[in-house]
Parts: C-alpha cells; sequence; structure tokens
C-alpha cells in the first residue's frame, strides 16, 4: 500500500479498513471493539496502522477493523491463534483463560490514577506480564492506556448501597464478578457490542467503563446518570500471537516493534486529554455526571477493598505492595 493510500484509509477507517495490501507485504489485521472518535484505543489503532502503512510500504500492510466489526473480544483471541487476525487489544479484564496475573489490574482502587497505572506497568514485574501467556501462544506487544472506571445505572448512585439489588453487565473477569458482588450488585457478563441494547430495554440495569467507552457507546442516553467512583481500572494489551511474531523476518519484526513501542508512549502520554474529552463531550451531548463527596467515596472503597483478599494468592502480594508503593 502506498502512503496515500494509508491516508485515505485513515479517513474511511470505521467502515472496516480494507487496506489496499500489495503482493509480497505482509498483512496485520488488527481486530478491537470500540469506536475510532475520541477513543484511546481507536485512536492508537489508526496511528499504528497509519505509520505501519507509511514507513513500512512494501513490506507490511495493516488494516484495522474497529466497533466489533470483525470479532468480538470472546472470539478474537481463538482467532488469533488460529492465524485469522494479527493483533488485537483487549482490555486485561479478557485474558482470564490465559493469565491469572493481569487479575491485579481488576481489582477496585488498586492504583490511584494513570500515572501510577503508567509507572506499575513500565516496572519491570510490568513489563514481564507482557510475556506470562508465551506458552499459551500470545505475546504481548504493549500495555494501551484506556482509563478509570465511572458506574452509571437507570436509578441515581450515590453510595454503594444505592446498587444492591441490581443487575450489571460486566467484562467477563472473576475479579470484576466478585467486586459487584461485594456491592450487592448480580454480575450479567455480556460483550460490549451488547451493552446499549441490553441497558435499553432493562435486560440489566448499569454497567461500569471509562468516559470514552461510556460516551463512544451511547450508555449515558440509557442510564439515569454517571457516577465519577474512578473504582477501578480499564487497560489493554496490545497482543499478537507467537507463531506470527516468530514467521516474521528479523527486520520487519524489528521495525514493527519500534513503531509499536513508539505509538504506544506517544498515546498513553495524551491518556489525560482523550479521558477529559470524552468526559466532556458526555456533558455536552446532555448527559448527567454525578460527583462523589469524599464520605460517599470512602463507602465505594470500603464495600469494594475486601475483594483484594480473594484474590491476593493469584495476583501475589509482592506484586500487590509494588502497586501501593506507587501509590504512596
Ligand atoms: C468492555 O468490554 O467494556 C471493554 O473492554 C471494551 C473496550 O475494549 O474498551
Amino acid at each position: 500500500a502506498t502512503a496515500a493510500t494509508a491516508v485515505a484509509l485513515t479517513v474511511t477507517g470505521a467502515a472496516g479498513a480494507m487496506a489496499a495490501c500489495d503482493d509480497g507485504e505482509v498483512v496485520i489485521k488488527l481486530s478491537h471493539v470500540t469506536n475510532t472518535d475520541k477513543h484511546p484505543k481507536g485512536l492508537a489503532a489508526s496511528l499504528l496502522q497509519e505509520r505501519v502503512n507509511e514507513e513500512m510500504n512494501g513490506k507490511a500492510c495493516m488494516e484495522v477493523y474497529p466497533n466489533s466489526t470483525l470479532y468480538n473480544d470472546d472470539q478474537v483471541l481463538e482467532a488469533m491463534l488460529q492465524g485469522d487476525v494479527q493483533m488485537a487489544a483487549p482490555s486485561l479484564s479478557k485474558f482470564e483463560q490465559f493469565t491469572k496475573q493481569f487479575r491485579i489490574f481488576d481489582l477496585p482502587f488498586m492504583f490511584k490514577n494513570m500515572a501510577a497505572v503508567d509507572e506499575f506497568q513500565n516496572s519491570e514485574t510490568g513489563q514481564a506480564m507482557k510475556e506470562s501467556m508465551v506458552r499459551r501462544g500470545l505475546l504481548g506487544l504493549g500495555f494501551w492506556h484506556n482509563g478509570l472506571k465511572q458506574m452509571s445505572a437507570n436509578k441515581p448512585l450515590e453510595l454503594p448501597t444505592d446498587a444492591a439489588g441490581l443487575k450489571f453487565r460486566v467484562q467477563p473477569s472473576e475479579v470484576i464478578k466478585a467486586q459487584m458482588e461485594a456491592i450487592g450488585v448480580s454480575p450479567q457478563p455480556m460483550a460490549f457490542s451488547e451493552v446499549y441494547g441490553a441497558l435499553q430495554t432493562g435486560v440489566v440495569d448499569g454497567q461500569e467503563n471509562t468516559w470514552s467507552n461510556i460516551y463512544g457507546q451511547k450508555f449515558f442516553e440509557v442510564q439515569d446518570g454517571v457516577t465519577e467512583t474512578n473504582h477501578g481500572l480499564l487497560d489493554y494489551m496490545l497482543v499478537t500471537s507467537v507463531d506470527f511474531w516468530d514467521s516474521l523476518d528479523d527486520d520487519v519484526r524489528e521495525q514493527l516493534s519500534t513503531i509499536v513501542d513508539e505509538v504506544t508512549s506517544t498515546r498513553n502520554a495524551a491518556i489525560a486529554e482523550v479521558d477529559a474529552d470524552a468526559r466532556q463531550a458526555v456533558l455536552d451531548a446532555g448527559g448527567v455526571i454525578r460527583e462523589l463527596s469524599p464520605e460517599a467515596r470512602q463507602a465505594w472503597v470500603d464495600a469494594m477493598l475486601p475483594v483484594w483478599d480473594q484474590f491476593r494468592e493469584d495476583v501475589g502480594q509482592e506484586n500487590i505492595d509494588a502497586a501501593q508503593a506507587i501509590n504512596d
């Protein structure tokens, strides 16, 4: 693909990015589930596509499929192992079947802000996690930020007791299920693409997600409001298959790896801005945001913190200690 094609692709990206790959180019399909505008993952994937298609023209060609147009998150990792897709960036909550190490990222109130998350992920412990799934055929290429999660429901939520008895959509994570059960919520695992409809029809009462997802999927339209709890993290791992990665020529792998690292640090450094933009976009579109008093926030902390005890063994006390030391 030429550079001109790559630019045109970025513009039409949401339509499914059918890149004109030339003969002899390594084809890299990247499948993901979010929108592309005002979204950390959408923006990172677009930048990656642009740079690969421009700088690796003749050697490699990337096609990005956003908005669950190719696969849902519960299909994409299997598809990757089959060789049907070469890259994906599921949230860290979607790797249950491949590693339990990522459970630390789902534990409520583990990281005080995104700077702490960034520091932990870039530590030796964090970077080693990229290789925690190699024996299962997957290789992590980089952590991609999204942000902290907020709670929404079809009624006002101020205290965790307001959520008790409700049904919330959750990602398929044991930690998140336990977190919801700790506040008396019935967790309903469901694919991301189905959440809006489920909220609209009342199949579930509420959900938790980041500002970019609440805005991008328009959840605020079918909820009473969003409560700014910042209670947990939603981040991604950009992954590939070990087979695909090993099949690349050394020079191609090296160049691709450099581009991935640069895109990762560029987009991660911009996360505060993208998150704030999405929050503002919710307000501009008429969404209701409720901020918590320090006392109310403490009630959420007190209700959810006992969940750590259930997962200390999977996660490792030393990793919890390392994350907490960064918060201090
Ligand atoms: C979700 O399922 O809620 C998120 O993981 C979707 C995403 O990729 O941000």
